[in-house]
């Protein structure tokens, strides 16, 4: 999701009012210099040694593609893609799913039985160990009811609040390859759609918490549906991992919401969802512990279509961007997570246990035990992970946290306390394969800069519209051992334009640029693949103007060289990446081609921005999953 929606735009600016300072330890003088001009941004970039971090540079063997302000999906010419799965599509599932109807008429029945909308996070899981046939479990994040519904939001009803319920949640979709092409397999097994309204488990310290309490669930431990689910991750047991990021929006609150509402966004009239005018759950002044249901990672296990997804509570409750697991040195899970609102923060998970061998069955639980951190990216390049344990660091009942549950209902003010360093808004996190060191997406923060959000060394740049992508290496010393709880950070890009005109949007790329990195993974291999999400409200305007459509782009870690892969139609964000294990086939999301500056299409004219698919001809124009392939068969990338 942008940083756009209309209202979307004011509840997302901020609500971290703690006095947390930005870095500890950097004094006046320094902190004058981060006040900022460009020489001094790339003075910033690569002024800390990680020490042996990477291996040295890798080709990028695939022709670039230019920047684009057309409505088409642009891929370098000796690569070739296919359009696998719509808005609208069928699921694959035995029981059917109706036929889509290009002008929104589709019932939320039938919303029920087709793909979701906007496509966000995902991941490819082989089916004994096919690289070729395997499923993709993928995240619907929001919905554009101006699309969704034959007239929009007029005549709004309990049925159009169904559909809506209906189009988010996740898509679990059996697929396979033949000849170069992949297709949804009918009738599978495996196919199943979870919704906004699927029944789904609390575990962990917050389960049957007084405040996950309700009427309805007078138990704390069982929620309806999962929402707004932006990033992904797939864990080494061979789960998913759903990230609930924008939930406070579906939510109207009370007229005055309190503190602790507050501290979550949550306002008076949500963002213009207008569930709660037919769904009481979603009004918080009736059910003011419903908004503490979300706000979680939700494991899913894509090879059981009976699985009831679980809500993690011991990962903490922010909106959550980003899932990304890898090991400690003696075994255990990491998980690596970002809070996506500007000056909020970054975590990590670090289980109690060991990951056993036997796949999901084996580590049923391993997700409810362990230490929850967060942050602190301290001066010159040093960092500290705080843990978030009740009983230490003030932690305590007399400052609001009666125990590890509240701990984590209220992860933003237990991070508050503790220090962390606030960001400019914390995207994706991606784990190098062989070296471990983390990388992580800052996508933008407008506001940085301003009173008392002055800029420091991890966010260097006032009004830093752009974004950038931090990276670290666990450990005091560099050993790269997940569980460390010290740090050594520094930049790999700031992005932008290096000829923008104001020195603040300038950007110290080593190629092919770009603004607002979103998505972001490894291959295999160890190429970093950078996905971009520029708000519509801004693209291909003023300092955005150079920088075109969305995209997706290839870098090396090690040298920084960065190749523009693909371009996005008009109006669209790039997101989701996954691989065939042999990656020989990439896979991306196209979320919101056609979105306008308002976020809300107009039904009356839904091609007013593009028509991607499915062509003029076909009606609305959709999100999809799209596969990725060198035309002469081989690796992708290389
Ligand atoms: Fe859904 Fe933070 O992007
Ligand atoms: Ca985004
Ligand atoms: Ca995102």
């Amino acid at each position: 999701m942008g940083q756009g929606f209309g209202e979307k735009y004011d509840a997302d600016e901020g609500v971290n009012c703690s006095a947390n300072v930005h870095i500890e330890g950097v004094d006046a003088v320094r902190r004058e210099v981060f006040k900022c001009t460009a020489a001094a941004v790339a003075m910033l970039v690569g002024s800390h040694a990680l020490g042996a971090t990477v291996a040295r540079g890798k080709p990028l063997g695939f022709t670039g593609v230019p920047v684009s302000a057309g409505d088409a999906l642009t891929v370098p010419p000796e690569y070739e893609a296919q359009v696998l799965y719509r808005w609208g599509d069928a699921v694959g599932m035995k029981a059917g799913s109706p036929a889509f109807k290009a002008d929104g008429s589709n019932t939320w029945e039938e919303q029920a039985l087709q793909a979701g909308m906007h496509h966000d996070g995902m991941a490819f899981f082989p089916i004994d160990g096919n690289p070729r046939h395997g499923l993709l479990a993928i995240n619907h994040e929001y919905t554009d009811d101006g699309l969704l519904h034959a007239d929009g939001m007029q005549a709004w009803s309990a049925d159009k609040v169904r559909k809506s319920q209906a189009a988010h949640g996740v898509s679990v979709i059996e697929i396979v390859e033949r000849q170069g092409q992949w297709r949804v397999m009918p009738g599978s097994r495996y196919a199943r759609r979870i919704t906004g309204s699927t029944p789904m488990t609390v575990s962990g310290p917050a389960r049957g918490h007084a405040l996950l309490k309700t009427a309805a669930d007078p138990a704390g431990t069982r929620v309806l549906g999962t929402l707004n689910n932006c990033a992904a991750g797939r864990t080494p047991w061979g789960t998913y991992l759903t990230c609930e990021e924008n939930w406070n929006g579906y939510f109207s609150s009370q007229e005055k919401p309190n503190a602790d509402e507050k501290r979550y966004g949550l306002r008076a009239k949500g963002w213009g969802y207008r569930w709660h005018e037919f769904d009481e759950r979603f009004d918080v002044a009736k059910h003011p512990h419903e908004p503490h249901r979300f706000g979680w990672v939700v494991e899913i296990d894509p090879m059981d279509p009976t699985q009831t997804p679980i809500k993690r509570t011991a990962l903490g409750r922010i909106k959550h961007e980003g899932a990304t697991t890898a090991l400690t040195k003696d075994g255990r899970a990491v998980v690596y997570m970002g809070d996506d609102e500007r000056f909020e923060y970054i975590y990590k998970f670090v289980s109690r246990d060991k990951v056993r061998p036997g796949g999901y069955a084996a580590n049923k639980d391993l997700l409810d035990h362990g230490t929850l951190y967060v942050a602190r990216f301290d001066a010159r390049g040093y960092g500290r992970w705080i843990p978030l344990v009740h009983g230490e660091n003030g932690l305590t009942a007399d400052k609001g946290f009666a125990d590890q549950g509240e701990v984590l209902v209220k992860t933003r003010q237990a991070a508050d306390a503790v220090g962390a360093t606030k960001m400019d808004r914390s995207e994706w996190i991606a784990v190098h394969p062989q070296t471990g060191e983390v990388f992580a997406t800052l996508t933008n923060n407008s506001q940085r800069g301003q009173p008392g959000r002055e800029v420091d060394e991890a966010s260097p740049r006032p009004d830093n519209i752009m974004g950038h992508i931090i990276r670290w290496r666990e450990g005091g010393a560099g050993s790269g051992d997940a569980a460390a709880t010290e740090f050594r950070w520094m930049h790999f890009a700031l992005a932008g334009d290096p000829k923008a005109e104001k020195p603040e949007h300038r950007g110290n790329i080593q190629g092919d640029i770009y603004g607002s990195p979103d998505g972001l993974a490894f291959d295999d291999s160890g190429l970093l693949w950078i996905q971009t999400d520029v708000s519509t409200s801004v693209m291909n305007k003023g300092p955005y103007k150079s920088i075109g459509n969305n995209m997706m782009l290839c870098a090396d870690p090690a040298s920084g060289a960065t190749k523009r892969f693909l371009t996005g139609p008009a109006g669209c964000e790039i997101t989701g990446i996954a691989f065939t294990p042999d990656r020989r086939f990439m896979f991306v999301n196209v979320q919101h081609p056609g979105e306008t500056a308002s976020e809300r299409s107009d039904p009356a004219k839904p091609q007013a921005v593009s028509n991607w698919p499915d062509g003029p001809a076909g009606g609305r124009p959709r999100s999809a999953t799209v596969v990725i392939r060198r035309k002469d068969g081989g690796v992708v990338g290389t």
